[in-house]
């Protein structure tokens, strides 16, 4: 499964004049290796490909290492690596800029003085822009979760119930229904506090009249979904409606717009106009959506600044909203696949307003 990944980075770093390439994320490794667990450090070199992780994985990373010479080790990785000779040789290496530490990327040159150090960023990751079948199913598979998960919270949501309770239970749900963790800790915003996009749940305690905003996900075999929606409970305002009506709009006709080829800010354009027409565009203060994959936020940013153009096989989210202070919000969000001449929307929980 992960040959083709590493043929493909391989040309990569020919393409960077790179002797080898070190790398040292766990979502990247997992990526090329197969590995899940939460020490590794791999060095790919056009003829070799080694895998270093400690005496705690040996059992679990020979199950699960493909495609690499696997080494456990007694204690720090890189000096393991500069004991074994694994960048012998090696003039030029990449190293993954974002993830080392200046620590780390001291140890680097302590370790290996001869070898000139090159920061690289996202090779691995855009890579992994375009997905292949088994990450889309995989991607896939956490999705119908959130689905589900989102088909049964509706239940429990209900005047008096404190917002942590719910979050509790959206945690609970992920792993019932096979999900092997939370993607990120669960949002549920009620009330004014569905003005702050990103709002931690709290003990407050639902009220009549109030919108709540659930956002959530949960990571199977790597791979993330990232689900939002917002529910009434009881009679809401007429403004809240309005609110909620124009965002569901703005989602749809960005769905409908959305296809591999088109620039990522002209996707985004498409719901903020709808949102700026409906006289809500202050409110809306976040991009439209971004990739989803072994990160819960990666490229491509689906937003007005972007110079990316989007690209048939990414898997993206589409989560416009609107947020008033000290009134509330609503965000609507789908995963969706893009593909050449549209979307596939991989998400199926009801989206028309739903008031409990
Ligand atoms: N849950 C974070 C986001 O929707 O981007
Ligand atoms: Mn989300
Ligand atoms: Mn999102």
């Amino acid at each position: 499964m992960t040959r083709h990944r590493i043929a493909r980075l391989r040309k990569e770093l020919t393409e960077k004049s790179l002797d080898a390439f070190v790398v040292s994320s766990l979502h990247n490794i997992r990526y090329l290796t197969g590995f899940s667990g939460s020490n590794a450090l791999c060095i790919v070199r056009p003829r070799e490909a080694i895998f270093l992780t400690d005496s705690r994985y040996n059992q679990q990373s020979r199950v699960e290492v493909k495609g690499f010479k696997r080494k456990t080790v007694a204690s720090g990785l890189v000096e393991a690596a500069a004991r074994n000779g694994n960048l012998r040789g090696c003039k030029k290496v990449g190293f993954e800029s974002h993830y080392v530490s200046y620590t780390q990327y001291r140890t680097l040159r302590k370790t290996f003085p001869s070898v000139s150090f090159v920061p690289t960023l996202d090779i691995v990751e855009t890579l992994s822009l375009v997905k292949d079948r088994e990450e889309v199913r995989r991607i896939t598979e956490a999705v119908s979760i959130s689905d589900k998960v989102f088909d049964q919270i509706v239940k429990i949501i209900r005047p008096g119930v404190k917002e942590l309770e719910i979050a509790a239970e959206i945690s609970y749900l992920n792993k019932k229904f096979g999900g092997e963790e939370d993607a990120f800790g669960p949002v549920v915003a009620s009330g004014t506090r569905g003005s702050w996009p990103h709002a931690r749940p709290t003990s407050k305690r639902i009220k009549n009249g109030e919108l709540v905003t659930l956002d959530f996900g949960c990571t199977l075999r790597g791979y993330n979904s990232d689900i939002s929606r917002t529910v009434a409970v009881g009679r809401i305002s007429r403004r809240s409606r309005d609110i909620y009506e124009t965002v569901l709009d703005a989602q749809r006709m960005a769905i409908a717009a959305a296809r591999g080829g088109m620039w990522a800010k002209d996707l985004d354009a498409v719901a903020r106009k709808r949102i700026k027409a409906a006289g809500y565009g202050k409110y809306f203060i976040h991009s439209l959506g971004h990739g989803l994959g072994l990160h819960v936020h990666e490229r491509p940013r689906v937003s007005a600044l972007s110079k990316e153009q989007l690209k048939a096989g990414s898997v993206i989210t589409i989560e416009p909203g609107i947020y008033m202070p000290r009134f509330g919000g609503v965000r609507i969000e789908d995963d969706i696949l893009l593909t050449e001449n549209g979307c596939q929307v991989l998400n199926s929980a009801p989206k028309e307003l739903m008031i409990l």
